[in-house]
Parts: structure tokens; sequence; C-alpha cells
């Protein structure tokens, strides 16, 4: 087995997480400072967000340079301590690693749109625009234009996120090479692997013409499927394995995302095709239907369980038998996992344990995003300028026109992607003991009953809950149920409840989680054991047991 195979990932939102500085961003020395917090809460690996130069349009996704940590995070020497001291530790460290754009700030970019000869023109993708607009009707995953216009040769450079993030060409080799060496640069430094940034998209269909399909409300086409999972990213990801990963002990998180089958999954972590060895997708993410909905304002959003365990019953069983698969609730750009599928009101605390519960005992590597170990939930900003988040912003524009300010907020308050990247709640001190400054983005305000000191200090807490799940998971023989038992849903079609068994010769391992806030009765078999119960007795009547709401329990049989 490899070693994140059994390991415990655990997600870093560097900017978020603790400033030691003042100057309200997070930063490296913050995170060097809490490396005994993830040994003591059960974590084996970081994935740290990207922590290269960026002017920071999309929160260090657009990268001036790749190969030095930008100063408001530290030093390169900061980056160097932190991975000779996370090793004596038995922590492992993934960097983010971005080959898909470069910031618009990037000396290549600079000198690319320079003119049309510039030696460095194809490294991004330029096109002529076509009846006064851009040279397609594709639209970026920002709400706007794929294509940005550059008054300096009159022509369009793509870029499928932001507009101050140009998309590589990858199909320039000159391109591949240098994003190749870039990889093996950080890896030759020591770090144990990473987490690939909008990896699906690096080519794209070279035809460009339009999409045929229909404009949403921004006036161009949403139609992913002309610069996502191309036959060609394959052929790059197969050299990137060739040339980068292979004989290394390293892991290549992929994320495949949304729109990725587990066909094209399975593709991306085949060794003779896109080579990760695992993929993050998104499917189980948005089993509320609140995506999208903006419309929708007084619907009540609740979390479809059926659905839901479909989702993981179709990954388990497309995968299981020779991929390991990742389970994560959340990470940076989605909305907080307790305000979709759980209680923020009187349950927050059973059902934060019930979410843990229900998740990190089914077949996967667990990545746990920071704060989630203490029910950190959404914020409930009152301004459109507090949401400090290109894709928020450039929502706003363009449904300004046609929602109420009203209606635009309770979007994102539902959805943003903001909702993970509030500061980390260390303590009930000023900013949640985040920063001694003034932090970058809002304090969510619960910060004085949600934190990690009171947590801590308190056995009966999330955090704790967190600790006990990931302490079991490493016992051996519930390690062998999770990753060799087999699965057996407990009425999978049931609306309300998420059962299932994982069963070796050795144990039946079986959680039961009630999703509601009501009383259901449901069968329970036979047990010797309960663990990670978040109540404090079993109900038992008529021989079912009686699950409180967010009630959640694992028992052994
Ligand atoms: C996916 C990242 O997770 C997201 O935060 C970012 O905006 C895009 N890729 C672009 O890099």
């Amino acid at each position: 087995m490899r070693w994140f195979e059994s390991g415990i990932g655990y997600q870093i939102y560097p900017q978020s997480f603790l400033d030691t500085n003042g100057d309200g961003i997070g930063d490296m020395r913050g995170i060097i400072q809490k490396l005994d917090y993830f040994c003591e809460l059960g974590v084996t690996f970081l994935w740290i967000g990207p922590i290269y130069q960026s002017p920071q349009d999309d929160g260090g996704y657009d990268i001036s340079d790749f190969y030095h940590v930008d100063p408001r995070y530290g030093s390169d020497q900061d980056l160097k301590e932190l991975l000779a001291k996370a090793h004596q530790k038995g922590l492992r460290i993934l960097l983010d690693l971005v080959m898909n754009h470069s910031s618009d700030q990037h000396p290549w970019f600079l000198e690319s749109r320079e003119s049309v000869d510039n030696p460095k023109r194809d490294y991004y993708i330029w096109r002529k625009g076509k009846n006064g607009g851009p040279p397609n009707n594709w639209e970026s995953f920002f709400s706007e234009s794929a294509w940005q216009y550059d008054k300096l040769t009159d022509m369009y450079y793509m870029k499928i996120f932001s507009a101050h993030m140009p998309d590589l060409n990858w199909a320039n080799p000159e391109v591949r090479q240098e994003m190749f060496a870039l990889a093996k640069y950080w890896l030759d430094l020591g770090v144990d692997g990473f987490r690939l940034d909008a990896i699906s998209h690096l080519s794209r269909d070279e035809s460009f013409r339009d999409s045929r399909k229909r404009a949403d409300a921004t006036g161009f086409v949403p139609d992913w499927s002309k610069f996502s999972n191309r036959p060609k990213v394959f052929e790059y990801l197969k050299d990137f394995r060739h040339q980068v990963l292979d004989n290394r002990d390293v892991l290549a998180v992929g994320e495949v995302g949304g729109g990725a089958s587990v066909g094209l999954a399975r593709k991306f972590s085949d060794p003779l095709d896109g080579g990760f060895d695992l993929v993050f997708t998104f499917d189980h993410c948005w089993q509320n239907d609140s995506f999208g909905n903006d419309t929708k304002e007084d619907q009540k959003f609740e979390v479809q369980v059926d659905k839901l365990k479909a989702v993981f019953d179709r990954w388990y069983r497309g995968m299981h038998q020779d991929r390991m698969l990742v389970v994560y609730w959340l990470n940076h750009d989605h909305p907080r996992v307790l305000s979709q599928y759980g209680d923020t009101g009187v349950y927050r605390k059973e059902s934060a344990k019930m979410l843990a519960n229900t998740l990190y005992f089914l077949y996967g590597t667990p990545f746990i995003y920071q704060g989630e170990e203490i029910g950190m939930s959404n914020v409930t900003y009152q301004k459109i300028s507090d949401f400090r988040d290109v894709s928020a912003q450039n929502y706003y524009k363009s449904a300004k026109d046609r929602l109420s300010k009203a209606q635009i907020l309770k979007f994102l308050q539902r959805t943003s992607r903001i909702n993970a990247r509030t500061p980390m709640q260390w303590d009930d001190g000023e900013h949640a003991g985040f920063t001694t400054g003034s932090p970058w983005v809002k304090v969510n305000d619960n910060y004085l009953k949600v934190n990690v000191k009171d947590q801590m200090a308190d056995p009966d807490s999330i955090w704790h809950h967190y600790q006990k799940v990931l302490t079991l998971r490493k016992e051996p023989k519930i390690r062998k149920a999770i990753i060799h038992g087999k699965l057996k849903w407990l009425h999978l079609r049931h609306p309300d409840i998420f059962a299932y068994s994982k069963i070796t010769d050795e144990l039946t391992l079986t959680v039961i989680s009630n999703f509601r806030n009501r009383e259901i009765e449901f069968p329970l078999g036979e047990y010797r054991e309960i663990h990670c119960h978040n109540y404090p007795d079993l109900l038992i009547r008529n021989h079912k047991i009686v699950l409180r709401p967010y009630e959640s329990v694992v028992v052994f049989a």
C-alpha cells in the first residue's frame, strides 16, 4: 500500500490559516507553528494552496513567478524550513501546481503580448476577434467571455478563468517542457507531491469554432467540453508522468472536477493514460441543488440524501477494484459543508460529527478542509464588496441587471467560495486569533462560539470527534475494513438516512447517520461495540433504533 492510501490529508488555504507578522494574511510561519496541531488531530499530509509570487487576482492561482514564494507568505527559506520540520514530524507536504495558466504579470505574458512575432507569443493562445467581439462564444468559468481583448496587438487571448489569468498554450512543446521542469524543481526540493490545478483543461477544441449550445444570461455559452477532458490532455499527462513523476514516491492528485464521469476519472488515473494517483471530482458537492439556482431564493435547499448516496455508490463501484478514491466534503472553492448538508443552529455539533462519521469510513483517502474539524460555517456578509473573490465579483456584474441586490446577496451567502476562505478561527480573541492586524477578509462572526481553543479543551467537541474518527481509521482492522472491506449499503434509497457497512472476515463496521433534524426509526442489526456516537446513548424502540436529529453512530459486529 502506498503512503497516501492509508494517509489522512488536510487542506490549508494559506492566506486564511494563521498570520504571524500582523499583515492580515496567513503565512508560512503560521503553518510551521501549527505542525504539532496537525499531528495531534491525526493528519498525515498537507495540501497547501498556491504560495508562489502572485498579484492575487484569484487567490494566488494567478502566478507571476512559479519558482518563488510570494513575500506575503514568507521566503523561499521558510518553505524549506516548513518541508524539513514537517518531514521530521512525519508529515508530508503537497503543493498546488498550477500549469493551465499564469498571471498576466508573468514575464512570459508581458513578452507574449508585445508583438505577434515575439518568441513568447506562442506561449499563450492568441486569436483575432470576430464581428467586433471575441473569437468565439465560449464562456469562462467566471461568468464572462473566455477571451480577453488586448489592444497592443488588437487580438484576444484565451483565459478560461479570470481576465488576469491567460491560459498557457500546451500545444506548444516548449510550454510543456517549462512546466515539466517546474514540477521537477519542486520535487527535487523535497515536496511530496502535488494537487494539480485545473488539469483537465490543458487542451482546447483547436478549431475554436462557436459552441452550438445555448448562451446563458451572460450572453456566452458555458460549454466546458470545448476545453475540458479533450484527447490531447491525456497525451500531455502521459508525458508528464514519464518525465516528471516516474520513479518518485510522490502523490499526484488531479483536479479533474466537474463533468468528469467515472470513465474519464479512470482514464485520468490510468497509469498508461493520465497517470494520476488520485483524482478530485465534484459530484457529491452540490446535492442540495443550490448551485446555479440564483432565482429560487425561497426554496429550501435540503440535501438529497438518496442522490448523495447514489453518487458515492457510483464512484465506489467504478473505482474500488483498482483505484483509490478521495473522500472530502469541501475545498476552498465551495461553501461550508455544515451549511450545505448539516445544521448551523441547535444541532451544529451533532450534525458536524454526523458528517465526519458518514464520510470518513467510506473507501478513500480523506482530505479535511481547514476549519471543518471545528464545524466552521458560511458567512453572512451583508455587502457584496465583502465577497473578496473574483468569481463572486464577476457573478455580481453578470447578474446585477436581472436580479435584485438582495437576491444576489442570498445566492452568494449560500454558494460563494468565500465561505470556505474566511480566516481560521483559532480562539475567541480579536479576529479569532488569526491575526493581530486587520484580516484580508472578514472573520466569521461566530468565532466566539466556534473556535479551536474552546474545542480542544472540550472532550465532547467536534474537534475531538474528528480526532477520534481519524484515530479509529488508523487501527489496522478498521483500515482494512475501509480499504479492502466490501461496501454494503443499508437501504440505499432511504431519503433521509445514510447507512452502510464495510465488511471483512474480521469485522463488520456499520455507520448509520440521520441527515434530518427530526426523529427517524431505522432497523439496527447485531452489534458488539459502539463508536463515534454523537448522542450519549442509543434509543431503541420496537427493535428499531430511533435516530434523533442528526444522530450518527459507528457500530462493530
Ligand atoms: C481551481 C482552483 O481550485 C480555483 O480556486 C481557481 O480559481 C481555479 N482552479 C483557477 O486556478
